[in-house]
């Protein structure tokens, strides 16, 4: 009888291993959200840096800067109107309140910034999901 690990071992480690590492990387790989109110956002790809595009039945604005891709709710925090796109900022039309691209006010009558919603990357793809409110600045760093 030899020391140590015998062949038989070593033939099934060989299956195993491999196994358990793809288990172990499944996990880790980014899923479309699930919500029911997730939705996708388009390709990555079609986001420019320093962009903005409003999914108007969503009332979300998924915003690309310099840093990432966020979502930004469309509900003004002032009275619930739906805010819109200008050049540089968002804009409600219902009593003039301006908002940052990343939400923050800038002119009142709303005092608190829009809300964020979770992004997910996922094979190339950006998904939104409304049901999911994160911190406001939290933005899906690429
Ligand atoms: S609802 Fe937007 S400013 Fe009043």
């Amino acid at each position: 009888m030899t020391k140590g690990v015998d062949r038989r071992t070593i033939n099934k480690m060989l299956v195993i291993l491999p196994v358990a590492a793809c288990t172990a990387c499944a996990r880790q790989t980014p899923v479309a959200p699930r919500s029911a109110e997730a939705f996708d956002a388009g390709p990555l790809a079609d986001y420019e840096p320093n962009s903005a595009v409003r999914f108007r039945s969503k009332r979300v604005i998924v915003v690309r800067d310099q840093l990432g891709v966020m979502a930004v709710s469309a509900v003004c925090t002032h009275q619930g109107c739906v805010v819109s796109l200008d050049s540089e900022a968002l804009v409600c039309e219902c009593h003039g309140s301006m908002f940052t691209m990343d939400g923050d006010v800038i002119a009142g009558p709303a005092t608190k910034p829009l809300a964020h919603f979770k992004v997910t990357l996922v094979a190339g793809r950006i998904y939104v999901d409304p049901a999911q409110q994160v911190p406001s600045k939290d933005r899906l760093i690429l």
